[in-house]
């Protein structure tokens, strides 16, 4: 098989070892960077003893991710003193976060590469393997040049997708943005991940047409901030509402996601057209990070709370049933009780499915670094998460609970993940036999069933809940029919 560069020569017997921390996007990087590997002639493998090449892909977002990644590098470090001629690269936010500062930290790296140069890894492998000189591929910082030439500086990566590579079969992610604008002070992403760009629409659809033709049922189409998507293609702007419409078109597509949304930039059109596109879930992420209009002034996230409720009633209004949820930071610089009281009251009052909570991390470079005093001390901050965690977790249990006894529609993903586990050691056991799936507001269900059933949409009784995942039973036909008179299906 022919490499881009015309190189024919296939690197029999490389095997790759790849770990992947952060977010969706990151798993998205990881899956087309192994396919571009692969095409090279590498195999994955999941033992890192038996690796040639290891990549680690990085997230900065949290200190602590980074703590990690640092701590898998120093072990590699008698990895490679065994293995001399294996390769060791850092690719991701880290990469292009901490630069240098890697082969310092980790003189055994080989290659340290920036979320804007993904497509150069294979060429900067063969390199590092031949001339064992260390090599550093990262965009411009946000500060070095023109906002042209910084966004030149950070190319988006999506090259043709390989249907082996994904997660599974029936679901892909599809890029429509890179980069962030916003500047929220705590967040070192528009720094890692560069100027906002939207990817021209013709090139979206054909890639979802692609997919659609692997036989994806779902996309979930990612964004820093995915609904500020604007692109301007022949003499006309599309917004992402446009796109969705367009994507709503494509045979074959059963479900489309998006994450994740930026709470300003919550149009109407948007919601409209969740409302009115069957395919389009019912679900909307959109993190408030916040319950107290102080907080999200240092926040610099460009709204209030009365701005975010007027979202919410606005979603409630034109999307009945949507479910939404958000993320929020506990601890910020100078988050007193009251402050944090209000975000429990946030939380309270819109009922969000589920909320990610977070410690405030302070992270070099961000404006919160250079401006706040990080005073809110590491025990406080736990003890808030604790609390907010609890709440949270309440409530999506009574709202799962809410369920029970209905009849809601399942896009089957595959073995649940206690099946998966059962299924090495004693494939006989019920439990072998445990699905799991998502209703179009993107709960979790769990039911029994025939593995056969992934990538199709079954109706499942729900008969149980916990505070994640509702758990249910197939509907038979006949079942079905009797059950539809009485039971109304709110998925
Ligand atoms: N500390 C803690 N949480 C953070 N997030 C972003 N930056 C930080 C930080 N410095 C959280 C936000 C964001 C999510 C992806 O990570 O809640 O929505
Ligand atoms: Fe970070 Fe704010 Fe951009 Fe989200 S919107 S990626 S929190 S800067």
């Amino acid at each position: 098989m022919a490499d881009s560069s015309g190189d024919t020569r296939l690197q029999h017997n490389a095997r790759l070892y790849i770990e992947t921390v952060g977010c969706q996007m990151n798993m998205l990087d990881s899956e087309l960077v192994v396919a571009a590997l692969r095409q090279r002639g590498y195999t994955l493998t999941d033992d890192i003893g038996q690796a040639d090449t290891i990549l680690l892909n990085t997230c900065s977002v949290r200190e602590h991710a980074e703590h990690k990644i640092y701590s898998a590098l120093g072990r590699l470090k008698y990895s490679k003193r065994r293995r001399p001629q294996q390769v060791i690269g850092v690719m991701g936010c880290m990469a292009q976060k901490d630069q240098t500062l890697v082969f310092r930290r980790a003189p055994h790296v080989d290659i340290v590469v920036g979320t804007g140069q993904l497509a150069q890894i294979p060429d900067m492998i063969d390199q590092a393997r031949q001339h064992r000189a260390p090599a550093l591929a990262v965009s411009l910082d946000r500060q070095d040049g023109t906002q042209g030439e910084i966004a030149d500086s950070f190319q988006s990566y999506d090259p043709l997708r390989d249907p082996e590579m994904r997660p599974s079969p029936y679901q892909a992610f599809v890029r429509i943005m890179i980069g962030c604008d916003k500047f929220c002070t705590y967040c070192v992403v528009p720094a890692t991940r560069g100027p906002e760009q939207s990817r021209p629409p013709s090139q979206i659809i054909d890639e979802v047409r692609l997919l659609a033709d692997q036989g994806v049922k779902e996309v979930t189409l990612l964004g820093q901030t995915v609904n500020s998507y604007l692109h301007n293609e022949n003499g006309r702007t599309h917004a992402l509402a446009d796109l969705l419409y367009r994507i709503h078109d494509v045979p074959g597509i059963e479900r489309i996601k998006f994450v994740t949304n930026y709470p300003r930039d919550m149009s109407d059109g948007l919601l409209q057209a969740v409302r009115d596109l069957p395919k389009v879930c019912r679900y909307l992420h959109v993190p408030a990070q916040s319950g107290c209009d102080e907080v999200l002034r240092r926040m610099k996230r460009g709204y209030t709370v009365a701005d975010y409720r007027d979202m919410m009633h606005r979603i409630r209004e034109t999307v009945p049933g949507c479910a939404v949820s958000s993320d929020f930071i506990v601890g910020f610089c100078g988050e007193d009780e009251i402050a944090f009281q209000k975000s429990l009251d946030l939380i309270q009052e819109f009922r969000f499915k589920n909320s990610f909570i977070f410690k405030y991390s302070p992270r070099s470079g961000t404006k919160a670094f250079q401006r706040y005093a990080d005073d809110v001390n590491e025990q406080v901050k736990r003890r808030r998460n604790n609390e907010m965690l609890a709440l949270q977790n309440e409530i999506s249990e009574q709202d799962n609970a809410e369920f029970i006894g209905r009849d809601v529609d399942v896009l089957v993903e595959g073995s649940s993940k206690s099946a998966n586990k059962v299924l090495e050691h004693d494939p006989g056991s019920p439990l072998a036999r445990q699905l799991v799936g998502r209703t179009d507001c993107d709960r979790i269900v769990v039911f029994d069933g025939n593995i056969r059933l992934a990538g199709s949409l079954v109706r499942v009784h729900v008969c149980d809940c916990t505070s994640t995942t509702l758990l249910g039973s197939v509907v038979t036909e006949q079942v079905r029919h009797g059950s539809e008179s009485l039971l109304p299906i709110i998925s």
